[in-house]
C-alpha cells in the first residue's frame, strides 16, 4: 500500500511538472513568433503587457540588456546566483498574497538573444505546490484509512482462526482425557479448517474403529485361552482327588503335556500373525522362488495326504520368483495345506504355482466340502472356525496368518467355490 501511495504521489508529482512545462514552451513559441516579426522592441513590448498588473496567472517574463539591466517584465532582477547561460532554472520568487509577501519556487527557461540581451520565460509553482500538497494530504489520509482497516481486519480474521484452532485444541485435550467420543465440530463452509476437521474426524473414527476391533480380539484371545486352560486346571484336579495310581498319573500328564502343546501351538500362532502385522519382517525379505518353498511344503504333507488316502497333485514346474520372507511364506502355504487335507474327507487336492510379468499365484484347490460364500470373509478373522469343523482341531487362527503374510507381501489372499471344494488364491506381487 505505501509503494501503491508513493507511485501514486510520484506520477501525480510528474505529471504537474510537465504540464508546467508544456504551458511554459507554447507561451515560447508565441513569444518567438513575436521576435521573428517585430524584432526585440516587439518582444520588449509583448512582455511589458503581458506582464502589467496582477500576476493572476502565475507567469514570470523579464528581458534584460546585456549587463543584466531589466527592460520589461514583472520580475525585479535576474534570478541570484543562477546561470546566464541558457536553459531551465528553479529559484525562489516573492509575491503578495493580500497583505503578507510570500516566497514561492519558480520554474523557468532562459534564452540569450543576438546583440547578447537575456530573456527569461517562467512560471511560479504557488498552485502546483499547493496541488501537489493536498495530494499528499489525500494519500496520507488513504494511508490512515488502510492502516486502521487493515488492523481491524486483521484482528477479526486472525481472532476468528485462533478460535477455531482452540476448538481443535480442546477437542484434542477432551480425546486425551478419556472422552473418545469426541469430535470437532463442523461449521458447515466447506472451507480449509471444516476439511481439516473432516479428515481429522475422520481419522478418529478409524482409530476408534481399530481399537475396538483390538479389544475383540484381546477379548476372543482371553477367551479362547481360559476354555483349554480351565479345562487343564479340572483334569489335574479331578486326578488329584481320585486314588493315586501311577499309571493313572502318567497318562494325565501326557495328557496336560498335550494340551500345553496346543496352547504353545496357539500362543506361537498369534505371534506369528502379530508378526507379519506388525511388519517387522519387511527387512529380511529377499527374491525367493515361490514354486520351490511350495514344493517343499507338499513333500512335507505327502504322508498325511497318503494316510488319510487323498490325492495331492502339484504342479510348480517353473521357478516363480518373488520378494519375501521364505519362513512366512512356507508358513501361510502349509496353512493352506493344511485346511485342504484337513476338511477334505476324500477326493484330490491339487496345487498349482503361476506367474506372469506381475503376479505370482498360488492356488490351493480342494474337493471338501467348501465355504458358503457368505463366510468367505469372515474365516479369515481371529479364531473364526465354521460350525460345520467343530469336530476338528483348530485354533482358527490359519487363515488369519496366511492373510497377515500376504498383507505384508503387497499381495492378498481370497477364497472361490470348486464345485465342490474350495478354492484358495494366494496372490503377490512379482519380483
Ligand atoms: N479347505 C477348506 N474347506 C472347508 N472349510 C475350510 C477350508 N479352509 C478353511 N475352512 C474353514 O475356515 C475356518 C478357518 O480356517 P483357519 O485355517 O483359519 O482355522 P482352522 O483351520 O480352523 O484352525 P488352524 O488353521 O488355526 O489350525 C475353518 O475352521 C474351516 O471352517
Ligand atoms: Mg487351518
Amino acid at each position: 500500500m505505501v509503494a501503491l501511495l508513493a507511485f501514486i504521489y510520484w506520477s501525480t508529482a510528474n505529471f504537474i511538472e510537465q504540464q508546467t512545462e508544456a504551458t511554459l514552451d507554447a507561451e515560447i513559441a508565441g513569444l518567438a513568433e513575436q521576435y521573428n516579426q517585430r524584432g526585440l522592441s516587439g518582444l520588449v513590448q509583448v512582455i511589458a503587457e503581458r506582464s502589467a498588473g496582477e500576476r493572476g496567472d502565475a507567469m514570470l517574463y523579464l528581458v534584460t540588456d546585456p549587463q543584466g539591466k531589466p527592460l520589461a517584465g514583472n520580475l525585479s532582477g535576474w534570478p541570484r546566483a543562477e546561470s546566464v547561460r541558457p536553459g531551465w532554472i528553479s529559484f525562489p520568487v516573492e509575491s503578495h498574497r493580500g497583505k503578507d509577501l510570500q516566497t514561492d519556487m519558480a520554474r523557468a527557461t532562459t534564452f540569450t538573444i543576438p546583440g547578447d540581451y537575456r530573456l527569461l520565460v517562467g512560471r511560479d509553482l504557488r498552485d502546483a505546490a499547493a496541488f501537489r500538497k493536498r495530494v499528499a494530504g489525500t494519500l496520507a489520509w488513504a494511508g490512515v484509512l488502510t492502516l486502521g482497516l487493515g488492523l481491524a481486519g486483521g484482528i477479526v480474521m486472525s481472532r476468528n482462526m485462533l478460535h477455531r484452532v482452540e476448538v481443535v485444541s480442546n477437542t484434542a485435550a477432551g480425546i486425551i482425557h478419556g472422552d473418545l467420543g469426541k469430535r470437532i465440530p463442523l461449521t458447515g463452509s466447506g472451507d480449509e479448517f471444516d476439511q481439516l476437521a473432516t479428515n481429522l474426524n475422520d481419522m478418529l473414527d478409524q482409530i476408534e474403529r481399530l481399537m475396538s476391533g483390538m479389544r475383540q480380539v484381546t477379548d476372543n484371545i482371553a477367551h479362547d485361552l481360559r476354555t483349554p486352560l480351565s479345562r487343564l486346571r479340572s483334569r489335574l484336579e479331578v486326578t488329584l482327588l481320585e486314588q493315586p495310581d501311577t499309571a493313572r498319573y502318567a497318562e494325565v500328564l501326557r495328557e496336560t503335556i498335550a494340551e500345553a502343546d496346543r496352547l504353545l501351538g496357539t500362543f506361537t500362532a498369534l505371534l506369528g500373525i502379530a508378526e507379519a502385522e506388525s511388519g517387522s519382517r519387511r527387512a529380511t525379505m529377499e527374491t525367493v522362488d515361490l514354486a520351490e518353498i511350495v514344493r517343499s511344503a507338499v513333500e512335507l504333507y505327502e504322508p498325511v495326504a497318503d494316510e488319510k488316502g487323498l490325492e495331492l497333485e502339484a504342479r510348480l514346474d517353473q521357478p516363480v520368483f518373488v520378494r519375501g520372507d521364505r519362513h512366512l511364506l512356507a508358513q501361510a502355504t502349509a496353512n493352506l495345506l493344511d485346511n485342504a487335507l484337513k476338511y477334505t474327507p476324500a477326493g484330490r487336492i491339487a496345487i498349482t504355482v503361476t506367474g506372469d510379468r506381475k503376479f505370482a499365484r498360488l492356488e490351493v484347490a480342494d474337493t471338501g466340502p467348501g465355504i458358503p460364500e457368505d463366510h468367505r470373509e469372515a474365516v479369515f478373522d481371529r479364531f473364526v472356525r465354521l460350525e460345520s469343523s467343530r469336530s476338528t482341531a483348530g485354533n482358527g487362527l490359519g487363515l488369519s496368518l496366511v492373510r497377515a503374510v500376504a498383507q505384508l507381501h503387497g499381495g492378498t489372499v481370497s477364497l472361490a467355490d470348486n464345485h465342490p471344494g474350495l478354492r484358495a488364491f494366494l496372490v503377490l506381487p512379482a519380483a
